[in-house]
């Protein structure tokens, strides 16, 4: 879908009832950086995703302001408008205490429902003073979508697991709202969730919204399963609906893409190719084959994995040694939470010791850029790369993959992708591995550096056809469609 395709949906479905997104994350971070502020991007596809949506629809973005500038750039409502050199959309901010972040983000939303829902082996922690605040901050939001819209009838759509209980605080607050959210992560089988002490709280709090949305289809059976042994209610399955106390609940699979024809032709651009010549330079990046991984610092993306697979690709084929470097880019994320603490030992550890272990003159198997990298250096360094590997143990989707893809207005390049990503449902051409498995991983690498340019091209092509038929601006489109459908009363 073109962007202004979604523009005239908005107009048409939404009519001007207002349009509000909340989510943790906030697309924009104000920093200081000396004497100077800065404006980055979060890691987060979510944010990612969201901000070419908003772009388009308008509206306000509501979030947790958690940049040390962001104080000092907002009116004293907590708004600015965003991008800030061509507004198209308000972000409000939310300032959270020091002892909320804690209990709230870094406790029950990553020590709690992250592992309960990737289910890769790291025990969920569940403290009661981590629900209590979570609570507490899911009602701070909820008080905030009420001062932005009052008692005007509006659309709210709501972002993933931090904001379990918001729809049913929005809707205790505001009577004429319709909401919708969407579950960014995997939802577990009912075996899985059914070990959360709060599980009937967070059910209820999420059947308050109008339309629930996950990644597949799997997520969204996972979900109906898990209500139907928890709570009283009648599931409709053949219309994927939940009925509780008189309100129903559509639930739909809604798979999240990325802004194609942006990311292309932003790849096309001077500065990109001004950026491939600087890694190049920097890094003494002119070995014959370049393989690159990009993610957050996350135990869940399987990254230690990935670089024993290299090492263990090097063992098997040294005619490579010297003529191949995998570059790691890693935005430390989470840091306070104790299994993020590890995960960041375990990952500097190894590549250290493959590293030290493989070294010859100037040449080092693994390049680790452990950095925030603005979108242009992570447009650049895709499109340097022979290879792409993203290997999540477990993911609700993974944008790298379709990053990669968007980026790649040469036709070529290999994606080499976790089997249990959202995205490997779409790329059956991409190189699918299990990413627990090595020897996997290893065996695909050297499928992917032996692979024909014609077939590279050909596989490429079909990825990239899929990702530009199911863009971002479709996605956002299925929704609106979707939640056009509940008939808001008129304010
Ligand atoms: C995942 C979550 C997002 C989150 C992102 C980055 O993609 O689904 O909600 O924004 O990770 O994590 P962070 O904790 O830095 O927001």
């Amino acid at each position: 879908m073109i962007k202004e395709e979604l523009q005239g949906l908005v107009r048409n479905k939404l009519k001007d009832y207002p349009f509000v997104v909340v989510s943790n994350r906030e697309p924009y971070i104000h920093s200081w950086v000396g004497e100077e502020i800065k404006c980055l991007r979060p890691a987060s596809g979510l944010t990612m995703a969201l901000d070419p949506v908003m772009q388009v629809c308008g509206g306000t973005w509501i979030a947790h302001g958690s940049g040390d500038a962001d104080p000092d750039v907002v009116d004293k409502e907590g708004k600015i408008q965003v991008p800030v050199e061509a507004p198209r959309y308000t972000l409000r901010r939310l300032w959270l205490s020091k002892d909320e972040e804690a209990g709230y983000y870094d406790g029950f939303s990553n020590q709690a429902l992250w592992p309960l829902c990737h289910i890769v082996y790291v025990k969920p922690i569940f403290r009661q003073k981590d629900w209590d605040t979570y609570k507490e901050v899911n009602r701070r939001f909820a008080d905030a979508v009420h001062a932005e819209i009052g008692d005007k009838a509006a659309f709210v759509f709501i972002q993933d697991y931090h904001l379990a209980l918001l729809s049913r605080m929005i809707k205790e607050r505001c009577l004429n709202v319709i909401t919708a959210q969407f579950w960014h992560i995997p939802w577990p089988n009912y075996e899985a969730f059914r070990i959360c002490p709060w599980k009937e709280e967070i059910l209820e709090g999420l059947l308050a919204n109008d339309l629930i949305g996950f990644h597949t289809l799997y997520h969204c059976n996972n979900f109906l399963e898990t209500v139907d042994r928890v709570l009283e209610c009648r599931i409709e399955r053949e219309k994927y609906a939940i009925v509780r106390g008189g309100h129903g609940t559509s639930v739909r699979a809604f798979p999240i893409s990325v802004d194609f024809a942006g990311i292309s032709d932003r790849a096309s651009r001077e500065e990109v190719a001004g950026e491939m010549a600087r890694l190049r330079h920097e890094y003494n990046l002119r070995q014959e084959f370049i393989g690159v991984g990009i993610d957050r610092v996350d135990y869940t993306k399987g990254i230690p994995e990935r670089l024993k697979a290299i090492d263990l690709f090097l063992s098997r084929n040294p005619q490579y040694e010297g003529r191949f470097t995998f570059v790691q880019a890693a935005e430390p994320s989470r840091v306070h939470v104790e299994e993020y603490k590890k995960i960041n030992e375990e990952v500097d550890e190894l590549v250290e010791e493959i590293n030290w272990r493989r070294w010859r003159s100037r040449w080092k198997p693994i390049l680790y850029i452990k950095e925030h990298l603005s979108p242009v250096t992570l447009i650049a360094l895709e499109r340097l790369a022979n290879f792409c590997i993203v290997s999540p143990l477990h993911d609700g989707m993974n944008l790298v993959a379709k990053e990669f893809v968007s980026s790649r207005i040469d036709g070529d390049g290999v994606l080499i992708l976790s089997r249990f990503a959202g995205a490997a449902r779409e790329f059956t051409d991409a190189l699918l591995i299990n990413p627990y498995s090595v020897d996997d991983i290893a065996q695909a690498i050297d499928v992917a550096v032996n692979m024909p340019e014609e077939e590279r091209q050909k596989r490429m092509s079909l990825m990239r056809g899929i990702v530009q038929e199911n863009d971002i601006y479709s996605w956002a489109g299925n929704i609106i469609c979707e939640i056009a459908k509940f008939r808001l009363p008129v304010s």
